[in-house]
């Protein structure tokens, strides 16, 4: 018996024209892939394509946006350019906002922390879930050249020196089900952050200091819109050395090859997505008015280099920045005297009280930053000959004179010693 006709005849015909190159990398990809044919291996390439397209476009849910309306939140203080609102943002984000309204969502979600501050964490586990309605409602809002910004601490699990998943998950998450795209992940370094948990840090000395808070930067296409120029370094000192003597162009043993271009003055350095900022403040104009005030002082603030660096990387002056986890609204002070238009909301009124310490008078522009780099010592620039290994991994605590005799072993003597550092050493 024949084979029966075809509902679908592959009747039509297209030509691609290829180089001989074109055409040899795609017959041998065909194969590899197990295809006989080169139209066989497209014809899989462009269904893969729609399958992953249908994949990554993220369904607002009716019955998500009728949950959360409008009246969740309510306008709290104007000023110029933005909107502080008290309320739950996705209120914000399903019913305020207009769809595809926003450039970019700059913020720091409470963190899946273990042991819960008291701005009420959720528990790592229950995190993704927890945000997957802000997931929808910040692709619901942000336009197709916008960008998501959201900065994240990691998380220890209870018990054990090991570390929570959460913010990979929330990251996976957001990619997979929501179709944003990674458009590159950033570093936080804080050099003044305490080591902690102390007991797997300074007593059974098994971890090192956790100081560094991921930054996902995700947009909604692979294309937002950006310009590093908006965010140069100062150059070092051997960068200015080789831009006044000049450069000979020449080829570096990993095989890059350095080009006489590299010697031209761009006006600074691109910076690395390692970004450097201490957050110490302990005084000032905030919290001294908490103080005054009697206001809870906000415990989670981001230091306002965060969002300075991406509010000039990602956004034109006159476009729309929010932060639907506002806090003490740092996100909103920046924006305000970047003179974007802006949005903060933020769930507790109290944290709200205290914002206005920014708003009254309101910034016109940001202070001036320093620029003195922070040093960071290449690794094992110590001698530590002879320190034994903690052989249980740190599963019993040391006897105390064995933990003493840990600490002071393998540390440095140095004079003048900031006192942070005296608290935990
Ligand atoms: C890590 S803090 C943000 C701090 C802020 N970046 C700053 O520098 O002050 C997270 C904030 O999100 C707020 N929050 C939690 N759930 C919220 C919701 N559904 N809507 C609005 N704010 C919420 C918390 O009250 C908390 O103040």
């Amino acid at each position: 018996m024949g084979r029966p006709k075809s509902q679908h005849p592959r009747a039509r015909t297209t030509s691609v024209r290829l180089t001989d190159s074109e055409h040899e990398d795609m017959t041998r990809a065909a194969a590899l892939a197990g295809f006989n044919t080169v139209s066989d291996y497209l014809r899989h390439l462009h269904e893969r394509s729609q399958r992953d397209q249908a994949a990554a476009v993220p369904v607002v849910r009716r019955d998500t946006a009728a949950q959360f309306p409008a009246n969740l939140v309510r306008p709290f203080y104007r000023t110029r350019n933005g909107t502080i609102f008290q309320g739950d943002s996705r209120g914000f984000l399903f019913g305020a906002a207009a769809e595809k309204s926003v450039d970019l969502i700059m913020t720091s979600p409470p963190f899946g922390l273990v042991r819960k501050k008291d701005y009420g964490n959720e528990d790592a586990h229950r995190y993704c879930d927890w945000f997957r309605p802000f997931a929808e409602g910040f692709r619901r809002v942000l336009k197709d050249s916008g960008s998501l910004v959201i900065d994240i601490g990691g998380a220890w699990k209870p018990g054990t020196p090991t570390r929570s998943l959460y913010h990979f998950e929330l990251l996976i998450m957001l990619c997979e089900e929501y179709g944003f795209h990674l458009a590159q992940e950033h570093y936080w370094w804080n050099p003044s952050k305490l080591p902690t948990p102390a007991e797997w840090v300074n007593v059974r000395r098994v971890r090192v200091k956790d100081a560094v808070n991921t930054v996902w930067w995700l947009s909604p296409t692979p294309w937002p819109k950006a310009n590093n120029r908006r965010v140069l370094a100062p150059y070092s000192a051997a960068m200015l050395d080789l831009l006044a003597n000049g450069y000979t162009a020449k080829t570096r043993p990993s095989g890059h090859v350095i080009s006489e271009k590299f010697g031209h003055d761009n006006g600074g350095a691109v910076p690395p997505n390692l970004l450097a900022i201490a957050n110490t403040e302990s005084s000032g104009l905030y919290q001294n008015f908490c103080r005054e005030e009697e206001i809870a002082i906000h415990p989670a603030r981001f230091p306002a280099q965060l969002p300075e660096y991406f509010i000039r990387m990602l956004t034109d002056p006159g476009d729309v920045v929010v932060d639907p986890f506002g806090g003490s609204c740092v996100t909103g002070m920046v924006a305000e005297a970047l003179g974007r238009r802006w949005a903060c909301v933020e769930l507790e009124e109290e944290y709200l009280r205290g914002a206005m310490a920014r708003f009254t008078p309101c910034p016109t522009a940001l202070p001036k930053i320093r620029s003195e780099p922070y040093a960071l010592h290449a690794p094992c620039t110590l001698p530590a000959d002879g320190v034994p290994l903690v052989v249980d991994g740190g599963k019993t605590r040391p006897p105390v004179g064995d933990a003493a005799a840990v600490v002071t072993s393998g540390k440095q003597k140095r004079p003048g010693r900031t006192k942070q550092e005296s608290l935990v050493a």
